[in-house]
């Protein structure tokens, strides 16, 4: 079960994704609604809360990646702590629609506006926040060393493993392959990976990503699940570099 791959569909295709960013570009500009929240704002704060606990400070500031960052709303939670003493990140954003870098840069600059009004000084601090997003292919791109303290993953493993298509010409490597690959790479030395799946429990995604030197049994992470869509289950897996 654990090497099971999943039945190709739309949501495995760019198409599709440039479709649905197109479409949320325009209704934000509209009516400033940001889109979809994968997995609901649960999943965004649980993130948050785990990275805010198991980041150390000693590099400063701490380099975050989310690939496939979609609306970009995830990496936009670490404007803020909760607590009083500020933190500072430098974020990278990855995704390969150009529209979702418009939407997600759209949403940077209404939330930064905002924040000092809507803050709860009482409980959260503003971070110094500088943030990149960028427009690549992750699995075809080449990162030439570029490695961070913490690589995240919400909702993009479950998408590109529905793909239709292999990496190579031959089809002989399959996305699903490819990409644990690529994350074991893009994470520093002693750094972490984070992901939250749909389409996998927490099982496969340890088998998956364990036999790419990433190690999740060292790490005391709060592991959590919870019914997501009607018959499916949502689960986040801590990883560390080993
Ligand atoms: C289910 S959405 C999740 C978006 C975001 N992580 C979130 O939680 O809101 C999957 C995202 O992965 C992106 N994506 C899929 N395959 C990709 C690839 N090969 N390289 C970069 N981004 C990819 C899609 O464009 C989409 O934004």
């Amino acid at each position: 079960m654990a090497d099971e791959e999943l039945p190709p569909s739309k949501l495995g295709t760019k198409s599709h994704w440039d479709d649905v960013y197109e479409r949320e570009v325009r209704v934000f500009n509209d009516v400033g609604d940001e889109g979809e929240v994968w997995f609901g704002e649960s999943s965004v704060t649980k993130m948050r809360k785990w990275a805010h606990r198991y980041l150390s400070s000693s590099s400063s500031p701490i380099r975050v990646l989310e690939c496939g960052s979609g609306n970009g709303t995830l990496l936009l939670s670490f404007l803020t702590s909760p607590g009083d003493i500020p933190q500072a990140f430098h974020l990278t954003g990855i995704d390969y629609v150009e529209r979702a870098a418009v939407l997600a840069r759209s949403i940077e600059q209404t939330r930064r506006e905002n924040l000092e009004d809507e803050i709860d000084e009482e409980e959260e601090v503003i971070n110094p926040v500088e943030i990149e997003w960028r427009t690549e292919d992750l699995l075809r791109k080449d990162f030439k060393g570029e490695q961070w303290d913490l690589v995240m993953d919400k909702g993009t493993y479950d998408a590109l493993c529905l793909s239709p298509d292999g990496i190579t010409e031959e089809n002989d490597r399959l996305p699903s392959q490819v990409y644990p690959e690529k994350i074991a790479q893009l994470v520093g030395k002693d750094g972490f990976f984070l992901i939250t799946s749909c389409n996998f429990t927490e099982e496969e995604i340890k088998s998956r990503y364990t036999k790419e030197g990433l190690g999740d049994s060292s790490v005391p992470h709060p592991s959590f699940s919870f019914g997501g869509k009607s018959g499916t289950t949502v689960c986040t897996v801590a990883f560390k570099k080993v």
